[in-house]
């Protein structure tokens, strides 16, 4: 078990309608003048941002509104953001969609409050000093960007998607109202899903420290999605369902299933983003596609891990050897992923890269990993090459 810091500065705020409250909440955290931020019109098409602007006009909150966040979102939106918010004094930053708006929200807040170019922090430059608060309005239950310390943000120039990660960047309060994830297409939510369960996974297939009580939380969690991933996939309007997995895709990147761990494996995400700045792919479908083949070449570093997930999540019988449960483990994730109608390859996924382009991709998955990464097994640009060319 190592040491940890478990710093969850959040105030969620969880159920139905929940959205009316959003200027309270604003007052409380001290934004006088506010940059809505949003994405390509889904809450335009809810009716969601003009309940929120009603919210507050009658409450007498000024605001300035800037759509456009797009999956993968670009660097481009970013600056412009930043040079609206400087020029209209914006002091808060209020994003109201899915993981794309609140990332793009948190590369704009680094940018307002910091001298200088906002992609040096995704460039592993240098450290930012300040970031303008966030709240979030959640729609789409998956990045967990609502309580997380991340940004991913996409570079137009030479389609390089990178992360930040900060704790200036905690959101100040999320408003979680589940009816809210009803308009998603069923593929957004299997994707989120995903997302959910792989923030889950990446802290708990590790070889450094774990502790009883954060595995107990995240196999809970893990088989709370399973199963209402599969409820949603029936019935999309069912409250309950969409109720567990929005508190899961929060709770799942907020630290709390990786407390007393070495920080977690993390390269189905970086392998993931680079499918994703060079094809904008989902997110959640990138995971699935490259989550077997990454799981395959690496579980006989990890078995003990691998046969406790068979066994806790999958519900595999523990017989045979250690090998061949873990094996049928990875085998039920994958079933899993096809029966909510995700990709378990990259031809699935709808993508066929030549191997010039897996070449790129593991070289620049190297780059943005420092050379080396992983704790399930620590895997270098040659490893990242045959998890790719595995996954075709
Ligand atoms: O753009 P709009 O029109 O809103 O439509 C979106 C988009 O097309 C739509 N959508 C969202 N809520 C909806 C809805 N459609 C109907 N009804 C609703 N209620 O769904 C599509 C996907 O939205 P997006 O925000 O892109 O998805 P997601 O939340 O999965 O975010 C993905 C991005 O977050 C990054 C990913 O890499 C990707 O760039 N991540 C961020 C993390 C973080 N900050 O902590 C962690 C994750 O691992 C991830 O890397
Ligand atoms: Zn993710």
């Amino acid at each position: 078990m190592f040491d940890f810091k478990y710093f969850t500065p959040t105030k969620v705020i969880f159920g139905r309608n929940t959205e009316s409250k959003v200027a309270e909440l604003i007052k409380e955290f001290g934004g006088s003048k506010i940059l809505i931020h949003y994405g390509s019109g889904s809450v335009v098409r809810s009716g969601l941002l003009k309940r929120v602007t009603d919210t507050l006009d009658g409450a007498g909150i000024k605001y300035v509104t800037l759509g456009g966040a797009v999956p993968n979102p670009h660097l481009s939106l970013v600056h412009e953001g930043i040079e609206l918010c400087k020029k209209e004094n914006v002091d808060f930053l209020l994003a109201v969609g899915g993981g794309s708006a609140i990332d793009s929200a948190k590369a704009i807040g680094y940018g307002v409050a910091n001298e200088g170019e906002v992609w040096d922090f995704y460039d592993y430059k240098r450290q930012a000093n300040a970031c303008l608060p966030v709240g979030v309005i959640l729609t789409l239950a998956a990045t967990g960007s609502e309580m997380s310390d991340s940004s991913v943000i996409t570079k137009e120039e030479g389609l390089v998607k990178r992360g930040y990660n900060s704790d200036l960047c905690r959101p100040k309060f999320a408003i979680l109202d589940p009816e809210l994830t009803m308009t998603l297409p069923d593929y957004q939510t299997a994707c989120g899903c995903t997302d959910i369960m792989m923030h889950t996974m990446e802290r708990y297939f590790t070889n450094g420290g774990n502790m009883e009580i954060t595995d107990a939380l995240a196999e809970g969690l893990l088989r709370t999605v399973k199963k209402n991933a599969l409820i949603l996939r029936d019935d999309p309007q069912n409250y309950d369902a969409r109720a567990e997995v929005m508190w899961a895709g929060s709770l799942a990147h907020n630290g709390l299933t990786g407390c007393g761990s070495d920080g977690g494996d993390w390269m189905t995400h970086k392998l993931e983003h680079e499918l994703g700045g060079l094809y904008d792919v989902a997110h959640g479908a990138g995971l699935a596609a490259i989550w077997g083949s990454w799981a395959r070449y690496v579980y006989k570093d990890c078995l003990p891990r691998f046969k406790k997930f068979a066994v806790n999540v999958m519900d595999v019988e523990p017989e045979g050897t250690d090998e061949q449960i873990a094996l049928k483990g990875i085998e039920a994730m994958e079933d899993f992923y096809r029966s909510i109608n995700m990709p378990t390859n990259l031809r699935e996924l709808g993508v066929e890269p030549t191997e010039e382009e897996l070449i790129d991709m593991a070289h620049k998955c190297a780059v943005g990993v420092g050379g080396k990464k992983g704790s399930a097994k620590v895997l270098d640009e040659e490893a990242m090459l045959a998890i790719y060319r595995a996954s075709i």
